[in-house]
């Protein structure tokens, strides 16, 4: 199929597609997503195809306000509504119990639902163009680095797609938080955009779950499927060292392969001329690192580099997610420092 160019001011014609049962690609401020009818399965069925995605694996339903968890979700906590008066819209996922007519195909055939309300202006304007909750995963093939550009996502979906929408990159650059609401403390089951130590302001307790930081073994189940997949990852082999920024330099220096590709901070790009390099900013700029981490992985695609070496992100605020990003792509290799 021919995958059509849509500017941010044609949402009007891009929201048709959803409404015939189409696969459109959407901006939203953390990721692009690959978009359908929420409510349609047979579409929400060609996103799995596109995608190459597991069917084990759920997706998240898109909503334009907070009013509309009423008509998928039942059991809602009041915690939901203090989350969405906080962070909604914006790239906060919850995971609460669905309502039947929340199709299978969804969820996976969980009995709870990931919902989500962005703050994207061209995305929100889809949304409401559509008038429809809009089931969306990362707009990557899966297993590849989420797309933060028109033009990243159509290296993966031009032709397997009935349009894009152009609402320039992607202001977070990681994929929304997940918490899980149905399970008591609230479970942080993805870091992303809204951090851990901001949730904690509105939930008090909330617990980390395992597969954040460790790579589980092939008998564990993590809670959000997608987490088990080893992700994100590049074509060439990641390790990540952890530690104090000048000290993981100079290992990676002294590591280093004539054929090695390097991911850091921009104060130390100079240290590793002759080899690719792609920096993630600079080292005190966190916001920035997620803005450009998905990016660089997907810059060593090109390359025949045989491994990569990426220098960590204090794993704090939303240095946490980009961390959690980097050790996925590692497939959690990582070389403390
Ligand atoms: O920022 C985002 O969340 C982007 C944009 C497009 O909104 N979407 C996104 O979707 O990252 P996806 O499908 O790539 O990641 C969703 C994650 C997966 O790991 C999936 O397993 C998990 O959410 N998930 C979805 N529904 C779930 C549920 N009911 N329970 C637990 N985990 C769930
Ligand atoms: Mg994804």
């Amino acid at each position: 199929m021919k995958t059509k160019r849509f500017t941010s001011q044609q949402t009007q014609e891009a929201a048709r597609i959803l409404a015939e049962g189409g696969l459109l690609g959407i901006p939203t401020e953390t990721v692009y997503g690959l978009g359908a009818n929420g409510l349609d399965a047979d579409a929400v069925s060609r996103i799995f195809a596109a995608k190459g995605r597991p069917q084990d694996n759920p997706l998240i339903l898109h909503i334009p306000t907070a009013d509309w968890l009423e008509r998928y979700c039942t059991d809602i906590p009041a915690t939901a509504y203090a989350l969405a008066g906080r962070f909604w819209p914006g790239p906060l996922t919850m995971i609460l119990r669905r309502k039947p007519m929340v199709p299978d195909v969804v969820t996976a055939g969980l009995d709870t639902v990931g919902m989500r309300c962005p703050s994207h202006p061209v995305c929100r304007a889809i949304l409401t163009a559509a008038d429809l909750p809009v089931a969306a995963p990362s707009g990557n093939t899966s297993g590849r680095p989420s797309p933060t550009n028109m033009a990243d996502m159509l290296e993966d979906m031009d032709g397997k797609i009935d349009g894009i929408v152009d609402g320039g990159p992607c202001s977070v650059g990681v994929e929304s938080t997940i918490v899980d609401l149905t399970v008591q403390p609230p479970r942080l089951l993805r870091p992303g955009g809204v951090t851990l130590e901001e949730l904690r302001e509105v939930l008090g307790e909330v617990a980390v779950d395992e597969a954040v930081t460790r790579l589980l073994s092939a008998g564990e189940k993590p809670r959000a499927p997608g987490m088990k997949y080893r992700h994100y990852a590049p074509k060439a082999p990641v390790t990540v060292v952890q530690g104090e920024a000048a000290e993981s330099a100079r290992y990676i220096r002294r590591h280093i392969g004539d054929q090695d590709g390097v991911i850091c901070f921009a104060e130390f790009t100079h240290l590793f001329e002759g080899h690719p390099v792609e920096s993630i900013g600079p080292k005190a700029d966190q916001a920035e690192q997620a803005r450009r981490v998905f990016d660089a992985l997907r810059a060593f695609d090109g390359t025949e580099v045989e491994q990569i070496w990426a220098q960590g992100p204090e794993p704090s605020g939303i240095g946490l997610a980009v961390s959690n990003r980097l050790n996925k792509a590692a497939g959690f290799h990582i070389v403390e420092v």
